[in-house]
């Protein structure tokens, strides 16, 4: 809807349908970029009819993405917030749009380094409502270690690395990505560039 958005298509028509079935009142999101992800998470929300508030989180929102974004359709359902997202004030500052009883998800799409996303799990995983997700995206890193612009410390130095030590510590959350409820195929893995990504909250 009008701003560029840096995921592979599949992962968005997962994640769509995720959001469909979760109904989330707020999604938190670390790295804006150029707020498409924002605007379509505001997206599903509008057209759910259910849910209020997106909120990002950016270490840095160049201005012509904040001016794109402010003058965007869907910006009143868009709340941005400029710093580190393991910042405990930034992390507060998420964590205040939340209302008690509010259904959370949370995805974070920044620093994909391991020790940044950990902390990241550790500083929002409790905003994250039971039944819901915590996305650690862009594990696909792990994969990429010896292609062009990639870097061989990629192997372990990932996203999915994180989330797999995350869940390790914290037994309330399992990597299970959310069922395909439409499949007519044999297949059963998606063309991600999230794997082990989906951190969902049991208890
Ligand atoms: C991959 S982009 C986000 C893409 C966006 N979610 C989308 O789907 O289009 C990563 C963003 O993370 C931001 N970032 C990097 N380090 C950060 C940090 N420590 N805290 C918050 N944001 C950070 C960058 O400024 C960049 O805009």
């Amino acid at each position: 809807m009008g701003r560029p958005i840096i995921q592979h298509p599949e992962d968005l028509v997962r994640l769509q349908e995720a959001v469909y079935h979760l109904k989330p009142d707020v999604i938190i999101e670390t790295g804006i970029a150029h707020g498409g992800s924002l605007v379509l998470s505001a997206s599903l929300l509008k057209a759910m009819g259910h849910g209020r508030l997106v909120v990002g989180v950016d270490i840095e929102i160049r201005p012509h993405n904040r001016k794109a974004i402010e003058a965007h359709e869907l910006f009143p359902m868009i709340r941005l917030i400029e710093g580190d997202s393991t910042a405990p004030a930034i992390v507060a500052q998420a964590a205040s749009h939340v209302r008690k009883g509010d259904k959370v998800l949370v995805i974070l799409d920044s620093n994909h380094s391991r020790a940044h996303v950990l902390k990241e799990l550790e500083a929002y995983h409790r905003l994250v409502t039971p039944g819901s997700y915590l996305v650690a995206t862009d594990g696909i890193m792990r994969d990429l270690a010896t292609v062009p612009r990639g870097q061989p410390g990629w192997k372990t130095d990932n996203p999915a690395q994180a989330a797999k030590e995350f869940a390790a510590a914290h037994p309330e959350f399992v990597i299970e990505p959310p069922a395909w409820r439409f499949n007519e195929s044999e297949l059963d893995k998606a063309i991600t560039g999230w794997p082990d990504a989906w951190l969902r909250r049991t208890r």
